[in-house]
């Protein structure tokens, strides 16, 4: 009834952490998976990186603004890290680069990996993530170059910012076996006591609640556009939220900000869908991209 197949990867549920929002711990990507069909990594590159100055995360009425900066222990200790991961779901890792042969290098380190996904869309890091995204013939050649590297399953995870149809259409013209969409949107804000921006970075990216009509937009227009199967990121925080993006063709739903607030949120949403979906007398699979039909 929950199961869903994603590039023949069997997932036990559509549900899926989305990358960053617990850090780079293999533990908690663990008590996540217990509840989650897979888990993304916290975006990782192939140096050390230490990420921005505090306060790099402000909770708003809706969302979230983050510029953690893509903060990262680098490959080599990410990876040994990661063989703590308890398998209880399927492994998705994360990778942030600035070129095709920097991307097909880090593949390397991940034997471990049931898929992976490439950050092409943070909004907040020079020379990386959104800056590379927005260029669909790199976006191809980056994909290219990591799958002669894997015959894993490969996701480009894209901006709702970015000509993302012309860039998605590049992306499976590369090889991409799926689209995860969208990232964090540009945001920022004004402390008025102290009269500047409260992040250290000035600007951030905005995610929650806020951006989830944006999100299914996207997850719309690539359902209708794509052969390959859509993943959704962007604002759920209910299962209501997960049905909406299933019916607007996702084949899977991540969940990032939603942890914050909940960190039972994958058992609660799971137990949630169980009981629609016997009510409805159906399943995730039958559901996906439904409201398309005319
Ligand atoms: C604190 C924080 C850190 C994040 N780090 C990453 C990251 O390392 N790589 C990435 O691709 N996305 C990152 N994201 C974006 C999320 O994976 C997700 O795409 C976005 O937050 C939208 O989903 P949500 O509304 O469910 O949070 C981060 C988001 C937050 C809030």
């Amino acid at each position: 009834m929950l199961e869903v197949e994603l590039c023949k990867m069997k997932l036990k549920n559509p549900l899926i952490l989305a990358s960053g929002i617990l850090g780079s711990y293999a533990s908690s990507l663990n008590t996540i998976a217990e509840n989650a069909g897979a888990v993304v990594t916290k975006s990782v590159g192939l140096e050390e990186k230490e990420g921005y100055r505090n306060p790099v995360v402000i909770n708003l009425a809706h969302g979230i603004l983050n510029a953690v900066g893509l903060a990262s222990p680098g490959v080599e200790k990410f990876s040994e890290e990661l063989k703590r991961f308890s398998k209880a779901s399927k492994l998705i890792v994360s990778l942030f680069a600035s070129s095709p042969k920097e991307f097909s290098k880090l593949v390397g380190y991940f034997e471990l990996a049931d898929a992976f996904e490439l950050n092409l869309s943070c909004p907040h890091v020079k020379d990386v993530g959104l800056t590379i995204g927005n260029d669909a013939e790199l976006v191809k050649e980056i994909v290219k170059a990591v799958k002669r590297e894997t015959s894993k399953p490969v996701f480009p995870k894209l901006s709702a910012v970015s000509d993302y149809i012309e860039v998605a259409k590049a992306a499976e013209e590369g090889g991409a076996d799926g689209i995860v969409a969208i990232n964090t949107l540009k945001g920022m804000a004004i402390d008025i006591a102290t009269k500047k921006p409260i992040l250290s970075n000035i600007s951030g990216g905005l995610s929650g609640e806020a951006i989830k009509p944006v999100a299914m937009k996207v997850v719309w227009d690539l359902y209708e556009e794509l052969k390959i199967p859509i993943i959704a990121s962007g604002g759920v925080t209910t299962w209501k939220d997960v049905i909406e993006f299933i019916l607007g063709g996702a084949r899977a739903v991540q969940i990032g900000s939603a942890i914050f607030y909940s960190y039972r949120i994958f058992y609660s949403l799971k137990e949630s869908l169980i009981a629609y979906l016997r009510k409805e007398k159906t399943s995730i699979e039958d559901l996906v991209g439904l409201a398309h039909e005319k």
